[in-house]
């Protein structure tokens, strides 16, 4: 493998999925590329390039690889408590109907927490949750709403009571919760951002990214953002510039645009 085999799979990568390698960490998407292609027992970019092309079920693997859809419900709950707690609270105080944006939200469990819970603070008032990833499949996922066990271990039994019903051993949402959330497909390193938003939350979706892509990124969500509006990161996502950007400190991973 040398550069020139890597520049030439990254173009023709970009050509079939819109997929810009370019925006990810080198070293580690390198070496997970590597790892993949070791087990289909190819030594080139460009022998791999074409097994995958000549593939659709294993081009369809290898980019559920590359974007690894791994999510629960309210993941990481504590910070989940300081959201219901004190940052929807907060954000309700001026709009009564909020706009809020799951960027990467994978099958979905991040999204549908939100909407229990705004169901639960806001009985009656129909927020708006847009919810939105790179990846169909995934969202063909989060549309049908069913789940493992595994998907739901931080629900409390009374929400799992309230809003799931059992099929054989998954867990399948109810069509008021699905109809709660908007999903749409959306790449963040290539497409247009809406904006007005009360609060977005991206977390868990940025590790590969490089440096450049993760700091562009976040100064595209500061200007989606409303006045006011907060910014809800994942747990190991710290942004260590974010007064640079132009938000202040809300909390630990929340970040909010001054009014
Ligand atoms: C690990 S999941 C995170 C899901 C959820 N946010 C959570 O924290 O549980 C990462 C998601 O980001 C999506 N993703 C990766 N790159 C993306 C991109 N450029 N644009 C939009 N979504 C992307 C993946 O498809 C994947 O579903």
């Amino acid at each position: 493998m040398n550069d020139r085999d890597w520049e030439q799979f990254k173009q023709k990568l970009f050509a079939k999925s819109n997929i810009d390698l370019n925006q990810y960490k080198p070293a580690q998407m390198q070496r997970r590329i590597s790892n993949f292609m070791a087990r289909q027992g190819v030594s080139t970019y460009a022998a791999f390039f074409q097994l995958i092309d000549s593939d659709p079920k294993l081009y369809k693997t290898f980019i559920d690889y590359l974007t690894i859809n791994v999510t629960e419900f309210f993941r990481t709950p504590e910070k989940f408590i300081e959201l219901e707690e004190k940052v929807i609270p907060q954000l309700l105080t001026t709009s009564p109907r909020l706009n809020i944006w799951s960027a990467g939200c994978s099958t979905g469990a991040e999204p549908y927490s939100l909407a229990m819970i705004m169901a639960e603070k806001t009985p009656g008032v129909r927020h708006r949750i847009l919810a939105t990833d790179i990846d169909v499949e995934m969202l063909a996922k989060a549309k049908k709403g069913v789940y493992t066990p595994g998907d739901l271990k931080n629900i409390p039994q009374e929400r799992l009571t309230k809003y799931f019903s059992r099929i054989d051993a998954d867990y399948a949402l109810n069509d008021d919760m699905r109809g709660r959330v908007e999903f749409q497909q959306h790449n963040l390193l290539l497409d247009k951002f809406e904006t007005g938003f009360d609060l977005i939350l991206c977390r868990n979706v940025v590790i590969y990214f490089t440096e450049e892509a993760k700091d562009a990124l976040y100064r595209r969500f500061f200007a989606a953002l409303k006045p006011g509006g907060i910014f809800f990161v994942g747990g190991t996502e710290a942004i260590l510039n974010f007064r640079d950007i132009g938000f202040q400190h809300f909390l630990p991973f929340f970040y909010r645009k001054p009014l």
